[in-house]
């Protein structure tokens, strides 16, 4: 990762702000999941809901952690390296511990955050409070991180850190997202492409994220099961060939030679990622030519293959689903994220899409008693940092 860090742009010290502002977006994924942790591809976007890190310079020689969304505040000294408490910190404490494993020791600072991405909704809340925060402290600390290195960076923060087995795609797609763009990635060697969401009929449709409101976290254990047993059955594939580095290489039909050494779920949960790094491929196809048919077909085959194979989805999400299905100009809908809560994602013609939210709306509430949230979603740019005059300026235009 150093290739990808450099410190030979720091502004010289008078000519360095002393506060900067980092603001990191959402993501959605439209399809390739559960793909990132073992080599294979994921097609996420960036959409407008946010995290943003305020980081100032310190008089009292501590670090100083707040958040809006809690009134819990967090002093440390430099030299603390105490382990995570299970507190909202433990996410920006995991990103400053990275920069300290690099040899990076920022002078002491205050870290306000303030954001409105939905808690527990599979849209990435962690990923951009860790990007935000890994982008602020870089900067305050005249380094100049790529996209790349920052969500490697926040990968680990919350691996090593916080306890939470996620692959890379969020942090990613936080860092390194583009305007009216979703990004395919190759998660094996983070190479990546940016695939246009307006090419032809695509033009006239939007993405619309339904969140259930049934909350989801990573860090419970479903995920982390479910990991186990894709690594298994993994183990066993690579085994049998050993030219495999990783299922992003492996093909149904090997699969298929390797099932009676499996265990069942092992073999459900790899026929799902294997399946679904081919539909992936397929969605890229149908982007290019702008077919939103076929990327609707796409993507709910691969709800399918997450609710039978990967069994990661609940009731209230495959209601949603196939209610959608059923409404005015909806092309495909998914579970979106981790699973297990969380919201699906929509494929929907524009025209539609505010009679297709509150139907939707309304038919959960009829089934569940419960009030789905609906969020109308463009695709936009991944973080940014800039001096905090400048970000005030900027707000007070705006
Ligand atoms: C969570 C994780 C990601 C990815 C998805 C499932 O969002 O953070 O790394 O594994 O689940 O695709």
């Amino acid at each position: 990762m150093s290739s990808l860090v450099t410190g030979s742009d720091r502004p010289t010290a008078s000519h360095h702000p002393e506060a900067w502002v980092a603001i990191a977006p959402a993501r959605v994924n439209l399809i390739g999941e559960h793909t990132d942790y073992t080599g294979g591809y994921v097609l996420p976007m960036a959409i407008s809901f946010s995290t943003t890190a305020t980081i100032t310079a310190a008089n009292d020689g501590k670090y100083h952690f707040k958040t809006s969304m809690s009134a819990e505040e967090r002093t440390m000294d430099p030299h603390d390296r105490s382990e995570r408490i299970g507190h909202w910190s433990d996410y920006v404490i995991g990103v400053l511990r990275q920069f300290q494993t690099l040899n990076i020791e920022p002078t002491p600072f205050v870290l306000e955050l303030r954001g409105d991405v939905p808690l527990g909704a599979g849209l990435s809340s962690s990923a951009s409070v860790e990007i935000a925060t890994a982008q602020a402290i870089a900067t305050f600390s005249g380094k100049s991180f790529m996209a790349e290195a920052l969500a490697v960076l926040c990968q680990r923060a919350e691996n090593q850190y916080v306890g939470s087995p996620c692959g890379i795609m969020d942090q990613f797609v936080v860092a390194a997202a583009r305007a009216q763009h979703a990004l395919l990635l190759n998660t094996r060697d983070l190479t990546y492409e940016f695939l246009p969401m307006n090419r032809a009929a695509l033009a006239s449709c939007r993405i619309v994220v339904a969140n259930s409101m049934m909350k989801h976290s990573i860090a419970d254990g479903d995920y982390g099961i479910r990991r186990r047993e894709v690594e298994a059955g993994q183990a066993i594939m690579r085994n049998t060939y050993p030219n495999l580095r990783d299922l992003g290489d492996a093909t149904l039909t090997q699969l298929e030679s390797c099932r009676g050494w499996m265990t069942k779920e092992s073999y459900h949960r790899c026929r799902h990622i294997i399946s679904e790094n081919g539909r992936v491929l397929e969605a890229k196809a149908a982007m290019m030519c702008g077919d939103p048919v076929q990327l609707g077909k796409v993507m709910t085959l691969a709800h399918a293959s997450e609710r039978d194979d990967f069994e990661c989805s609940i009731d209230e999400i495959d209601f949603l689903v196939e209610t959608a299905l059923e409404l005015p100009g909806c092309y495909g809908a998914r579970l979106t994220g981790g699973g297990f809560g969380g919201c699906t994602v929509n494929l929907v013609e524009a025209v539609e899409a505010e009679r297709f939210s509150q139907a939707l709306q309304r038919a959960y509430r009829g089934r569940f008693n419960l009030s789905a949230e609906t969020y109308i979603c463009a695709a936009v740019d991944g973080a940014t940092v800039r001096p905090a005059s400048e970000q005030t300026a900027r707000d007070s235009q705006s």
